[in-house]
């Protein structure tokens, strides 16, 4: 069947109509005529898959990644990166104002760097002695040799993993490269004995949960700022726009004055401490007690003396706070839960930024927080490029009582 493409959904797959239905097309995009075969009917949607290009779009380019067709990682190697821009830009103004109303005048313009080559971790599977990343939403491996979304430090490891997967029975790979590109870390999972080949490469290698190197964890940079980050800590994956998208929350920071600042699903406590010498007193909160533990080893690090730590659930602590004026929420893509919202509200901060992974849970959020504060502006931020993923940061004011 030849279908028009009309435009991209919010996952980045071309959407056209048969007979009213909506179909979801991946790697097609708008403007461009196409044979497709349709894989999956339900009573609302269809989804299918190109058969044969009929006619191009200009804003396509040839996908530089050999695997792009089988791996599901990169869902816009096909679109000119200046369109994935405007995409995603477009993107956030349109479901921003559908669910939230926030009006485009809002949404600033996207931050964007490099395309490529800014992935400081990456989790590899092994399968027959084979490395790859997992098919779309399978567990069937896509083998490969390179990734050009992973750090050179990364890159540089995978003749080396080759050799080791061959020689052990290796399940797992997980790595991470300091934003510098100067050290690397990396946990083997499965049944390693010989290791010799890298092990004069790595900065930190654990074996399963065995430490095998003097060093424990990594030392890496966000902008003036050094963190150490452990195996299994959460940190910003984009080596080199971590730093722009936490100056924006300085920027916001900076000059306010605020006392008492929250800073909620704080991680290793890294957006904290970037704005501490600029505040009173800050409080960060996250479940995961290694990302916690990590964060009171950065409060030295960076001798942050007025920055203090609660490892619990954000939703079962936020009940005791007050006297707080300033809260920064960056949850995980689930959004925050009514509870934290209706506390936010009572907290009564001056201002509240929210920093996002996701849109759809950014603009519920901001619909409920809406009835008490005023977005002041979203900054989109592209953390992913060549994936559908957009970063936000938006900014908003307590109302004034009138
Ligand atoms: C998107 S990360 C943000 C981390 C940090 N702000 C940063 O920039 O690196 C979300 C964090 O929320 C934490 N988290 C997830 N659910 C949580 C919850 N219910 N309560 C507290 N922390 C939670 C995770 O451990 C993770 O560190």
């Amino acid at each position: 069947m030849e279908v028009k493409i009309e435009k991209l959904d919010n996952f980045g797959r071309g959407i056209t109509y048969i007979g009213g239905v909506i179909c979801f097309v991946r790697r097609a995009l708008p403007g461009e005529i196409v044979k497709i075969e349709i894989i999956k009917r339900t009573k609302k949607y269809l989804e299918a898959k190109v058969v044969e290009y009929l006619k191009l779009s200009t804003k396509r380019i040839k996908d530089k990644c050999p695997y792009a067709l089988e791996c599901g990682g990169c869902d816009l190697g096909h679109l000119a990166y200046m369109y994935e821009n405007y995409y995603k830009e477009e993107k956030v103004k349109d479901v921003l104002y559908k669910y939230a109303h926030i009006t485009n005048k809002k949404i600033k313009n996207i931050i964007f760097t490099e395309e490529y080559f800014y992935r400081n971790k990456i989790i590899l599977h092994v399968i027959n002695k084979k490395i790859g990343f997992y098919k779309n939403k399978t567990n069937e491996l896509v083998e490969i040799n390179d990734c050009l979304l992973v750090s050179e430090k990364i890159k540089e490891l995978f003749p080396f993993l080759k050799k080791l997967v061959v020689i052990n029975d290796i399940k797992e790979i997980i790595i991470r490269s300091s934003n510098d590109n100067q050290s690397i870390m990396v946990k083997l999972v499965g049944k390693v004995t010989d290791y010799k080949d890298i092990i004069s490469y790595v900065d930190v290698l654990y074996i399963n949960d065995t430490l095998v190197t003097k060093k424990d964890a990594l030392v890496t940079s966000i902008g003036k700022k050094n963190y150490q980050v452990s195996i299994d800590s959460f940190f910003q994956i984009n080596k080199d726009l971590t730093t722009k998208l936490y100056d924006v929350i300085l920027e916001e920071v900076k000059n306010n004055n605020y006392k008492r600042v929250l800073d909620l699903y704080c991680g290793t406590g890294s957006i904290g401490i970037y704005i501490s010498e600029y505040v009173a007193e800050v409080i960060g909160v996250d479940y995961n007690n290694e990302n916690v533990s990590d964060a009171y080893v950065n409060k030295n690090l960076n001798k942050s003396k007025n920055i203090s730590f609660i490892c619990a659930k954000v939703e079962e602590v936020i009940a005791s706070f007050k006297d707080i004026d300033l809260i920064i929420v960056d949850p995980p893509r689930s959004g925050l839960d009514k509870n934290s919202i209706e506390n936010i509200k009572r907290i009564n901060p001056k201002k509240v930024i929210y920093v996002s992974c996701d849109l759809i849970t950014l603009a519920r959020d901001l619909k409920l927080l809406q009835e008490k504060y005023n977005v002041l502006y979203v900054q989109p931020v592209n953390m992913f490029p060549r994936t559908y993923h957009i970063e936000c940061v938006c900014v908003l004011k307590l109302k004034e009582k009138i």
